[in-house]
């Protein structure tokens, strides 16, 4: 279990306490995070109620239910709602997850919605990507070569190579992994995180890209790499059930292997 941890600019109180619904038949009772940038006020937490029976059955409904019938400037990011944008990545009862593929009844009592955890806040559930996205650039998440393309084909791959892929290619870059991860809270300026790891390791073992080497030596450095000290929380918390634990060893791995041959 990650442990619950507050955003960068936290000094929480006490916020609103909406009505709990007339009539209602399978109440709930959320806590959400809330700051706002434009205002001088801190972060506090608001207490909303909703009828379960007049909701959609997964987190992301209720926080949508909020937004839409009571309080509107309720503020977060989502797209698909099939989990495949990653754009709904929050901390839910201290556990980094896409909201849209966590249903409310897993969760008993109050359910506790907060930003991911350790990334500045830009309003309410929405974080600061900025850096995360400049590390993944950073790991040059496309195909590289050197040789000319076949005229008549395109690159082709075996069956073999592209099953190599398999469990690298899922990730949808919702930042749960990274933001979990200790190292990257204390050192996220240098230390890529298991995120862009894992794609940079998606691009290690494709065999149709030709900047291996060039690959490993950008990431051949204490910081980069190096900060995984195997605690697991990246695994542990993946809402896609990857092992980004795994993918930086394997790359740890061909380091070893290239420095011994
Ligand atoms: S490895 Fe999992 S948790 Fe990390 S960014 Fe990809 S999908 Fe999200
Ligand atoms: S295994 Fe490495 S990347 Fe994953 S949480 Fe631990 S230190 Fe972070
Ligand atoms: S809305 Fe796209 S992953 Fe949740």
């Amino acid at each position: 279990m990650v442990e619950f941890a507050l955003p960068k600019n936290s000094r929480l109180t006490k916020g609103k306490e909406y009505p709990i619904p007339e009539n209602a038949t399978r109440l709930k009772h959320f806590e959400v995070y809330r700051w706002n940038p434009d205002t001088e006020e801190n972060p506090c937490v608001d207490s909303y109620y909703l009828d379960l029976d007049k909701c959609g059955p997964m987190v992301l409904d209720a926080i949508l239910k909020i937004k839409n019938e009571i309080d509107s400037s309720l503020t977060f990011r989502r797209s698909c709602r099939e989990g495949v944008c990653g754009s709904c990545a929050m901390n839910v009862n201290g556990k980094n997850t896409l909201v849209c593929t966590k249903a409310i009844d897993e969760y008993k009592g109050t359910i506790k919605i907060f930003p991911l955890p350790h990334l500045d806040v830009v309003k309410d559930l929405v974080a600061d990507m900025t850096n995360f996205y400049a590390q993944y650039a950073s790991i040059k998440p496309w195909i590289e070569t050197k040789t000319p393309a076949p005229s008549d084909h395109e690159r082709l791959q075996s069956k073999e190579e592209r099953k190599k892929l398999d469990g690298l290619y899922e990730c949808v870059l919702c930042a749960c992994c990274s933001t979990s991860c200790p190292s990257y809270w204390w050192n996220s300026d240098r230390y890529l995180g298991p995120a862009s790891l894992l794609q940079a390791y998606r691009w290690l073992v494709d065999s149709r890209d030709e900047n291996t080497g060039e690959r490993l030596d950008e990431l051949e450095d204490p910081f980069k790499l190096y900060r995984c000290h195997t605690i697991m929380n990246c695994t542990d918390t993946c809402p896609k059930g990857l092992n980004p634990a795994k993918a930086i060893a394997e790359i740890k791995k061909m380091l070893l292997v290239r420095q011994q041959g």
